[in-house]
């Protein structure tokens, strides 16, 4: 089976900006399209995302360089491959970029070509994509948890943002609801949006605006109280008519790099300037006050030291998101200096599927969770994240509870539950 055609186009993602979405056309006449998202908070080790730079279209962020790629460079070498050789494709893109980063095609190029040429093949193979992931890349089922079983991962819904992602809100990025009972996924998906509504009602309740950020999670204002949203959230869970530390937690992820400055962090809202070590006490008495569920990027990407400090003194899983960006050797490093037990996942960070398939493969083999996530700044429909999660045997995905493009991936969860059904 081998690529016919590979086209693209700029399309909108979910903040109104441009993204990349590519067509891959397979001999066999099956035809796979994938989009490519990108973050509001991304990390300073991202794969590249290309801009067009020309300040006629969308303030310098048009994608059509990108596309142009896509269409007279990345199209000539992969044209004629062998579709169900993905390794050797994105090995083909990597080359012809020829940069660390990607900077010179774009990982939003390169990233679009590479998802829907898996795509295209599982559509040919009569595969769904999870099982055609698991097949292309001889993922080991992790069968002594699970008895053989796939296992469908769990919501981590940002119930209210701040940060980057909502103004004059919190200083911390995201409060998220992580839904912890072994049950259904329907299930699973159902709780969390009812106790994304009984959390409405308290906001209401409360006097507070229940306008919503970049992912559909609440963005009330001028709350200047870091620890607020945790005790909304668990008041959420309970008033939902659900058990706070047994059917689900609050996670947290801080974004932390956002706020950190010459060594120390700043929290706006509650006006203070606090050291790594101040901020980890801060941290350290929420752990023994609410059902905690894990935390992401709470110090700092440049911030190496408080990382493994903090790792000693948790008690719940230490999530690397901007810290390892998906990336193989960053992952290898965080390994090494023992300082995380879990990594965010999110395909445009590495730039093509086999990296990123790669990076779960390492997590797995060294026991670290894998969560496949969303993107903040700009999402697309694109549901390739949850057969990723399934394919990988993710605990969790990281997906906001509202909006067309966060509830397609818990539709297409649920989908997947069914067909295995
Ligand atoms: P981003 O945020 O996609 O805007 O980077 C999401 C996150 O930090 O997890
Ligand atoms: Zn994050």
């Amino acid at each position: 089976m081998k690529i016919a055609r590979v086209l693209a186009r700029e399309i909108l993602a979910s903040g109104g900006m441009p993204s990349v979405e590519v067509k891959v056309t397979l001999d066999s006449g099956a035809v796979g399209v994938a989009s490519v998202s990108y973050g509001a908070s991304a990390g300073s080790k991202e794969a590249a995302v290309l801009h067009d730079w020309d300040k006629h279209r969308y303030g310098g962020k048009g994608m059509l360089k990108a596309v142009d790629n896509v269409n007279n460079i990345l199209s000539q070498v992969v044209v004629g491959m062998d579709a169900e050789d993905q390794r050797a494709i994105d090995e083909t893109l990597i080359r012809e970029d020829g940069t660390e980063k990607k900077s010179n095609l774009g990982a939003n190029a390169i990233l679009g070509v590479s998802m829907a040429t898996a795509r295209a093949t599982a559509i040919s193979q009569n595969l769904a994509l999870h099982q055609y992931l698991q097949k292309v890349f001889n993922i080991p089922l992790p069968a002594e948890k699970t008895g053989g079983k796939l296992r469908l991962p769990k919501p981590m819904a940002v119930l209210i943002e701040g940060g980057k992602h909502a103004d004059n809100s919190t200083d911390l990025q995201e409060y998220i609801l992580a839904v912890t009972r072994e049950q259904a996924a329907k299930k699973n998906v159902q709780m969390m949006e009812e106790i994304y509504q009984a959390l409405k009602n308290i906001l209401k309740r409360d006097g507070r605006s229940i306008n919503v950020g970049n992912e559909g999670a609440f963005a009330p204002e001028g709350i200047a109280d870091n620890e607020l949203p945790i005790k909304y959230i668990v008041q959420a869970i309970g008033e939902a008519g659900y058990e706070a530390g047994v059917d689900a937690g609050v996670a947290l992820d801080a974004a932390a790099s956002e706020f950190y400055k010459d060594g120390k962090y700043e929290l706006k809202t509650e006006n203070k300037i606090l050291s790594a070590s101040e901020l980890m006490d801060m941290y350290l008495a929420w752990q023994d006050q609410y059902p905690l569920v894990s935390w992401e990027d709470m110090f700092s990407e440049f911030d190496w030291d408080y990382w493994a400090k903090f790792k000693v003194k948790s008690k719940i899983p230490v999530v690397a998101d901007d810290l390892t960006v998906t990336n193989v050797a960053l992952l290898q490093k965080a390994i090494n200096h023992k300082v995380a037990d879990a990594i965010l996942i999110k395909l445009n960070q590495a730039g093509t599927v086999t990296e990123t398939v790669d990076c779960c493969l390492l997590a797995n083999q060294h026991n670290f969770l894998t969560i496949p996530s969303h993107r903040g700044g700009g999402e697309t429909n694109d549901t390739f994240l949850v057969d990723l999660a399934v394919a990988v045997g993710s605990q969790w995905i990281k997906v906001g509870p509202t909006r067309g493009e966060r509830v397609c991936k818990y539709n297409r969860l649920m989908e997947i539950e069914e067909q295995l059904n």
